[in-house]
């Protein structure tokens, strides 16, 4: 046993090293997720649940709503039909074939009021004080420097407006301890907070309008 590879110390120094470099680079990794793998995200994540989603959300008919990076539309389908005629849900994705999918459901199950939008959440192409809330379903770790994205939410809602972040314990996620300090740092007071370790929805207030 002594002679095996596994034994000599440079061996395991040199495994260690490469598992904590693939580590990083997985973990690191701010592509945006594959459309060509746009099945699984029709699979509805641990924890946060539609139903999780509206008690943090509270969604109400008539308001003007912004979901940045939709993917295939599975909380944008369960959202615009509670704004109601008068509401209106704004799609905003980085992505141009997953704005297409979220349409091309919405058609197919009669829902009228969704708007796509091409874009980076870094920059919305939205005037300031537009939405009622804005939320990010396992969307806000993908994006590189999601600080920016907090800063715009602050920008594009309406004071008293909010923000929800839902985020899943994976290889993009943000802990709920690095977005709180985050959206500190961005004037955001934090109003509600469910669910794990591993997995959360949060509700966050432009701090001028929670004080
Ligand atoms: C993992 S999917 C989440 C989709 C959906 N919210 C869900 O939970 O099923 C992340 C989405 O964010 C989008 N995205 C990634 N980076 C973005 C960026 N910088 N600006 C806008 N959307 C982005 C991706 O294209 C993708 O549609």
């Amino acid at each position: 046993m002594s002679h095996t590879v596994l034994a000599k110390p440079a061996v395991r120094w040199a495994l260690a090293a490469g598992a904590v470099a693939a580590g990083a680079l997985w973990f690191g990794d701010k592509a945006p997720y594959p459309y060509a793998q746009h099945k699984l995200l029709d699979l509805p994540l641990p924890y946060l649940t539609a139903n999780r989603l509206d008690a943090v959300l509270r969604p109400r008919p008539g308001e003007r709503v912004l979901e940045v990076g939709p993917g295939t539309g599975l909380q944008s389908l369960h959202v615009a039909p509670q704004l109601g005629p008068d509401g209106r849900l704004d799609v905003l994705d980085i992505q141009p074939e997953m704005l297409d999918h979220v349409m091309r459901r919405a058609e197919r199950h009669g829902i009228a009021n969704i708007t796509p939008t091409r874009g980076d959440a870094r920059e919305l192409p939205f005037p300031d004080r537009t939405f009622d809330a804005m939320y990010l379903v396992t969307a806000l770790g993908e994006v590189p420097e999601p600080e920016r994205v907090l800063a715009e939410a602050v920008r594009v809602l309406t004071p008293g407006g909010r923000l929800v972040v839902g985020e899943f314990f994976d290889r993009h996620w943000i802990p709920f301890g690095t977005l709180h300090r985050l959206a500190d740092d961005s004037g955001l007071h934090l109003a509600a907070h469910r669910g794990s370790a591993l997995a959360y929805l949060a509700r966050f207030r432009p701090c001028a309008a929670a004080a």
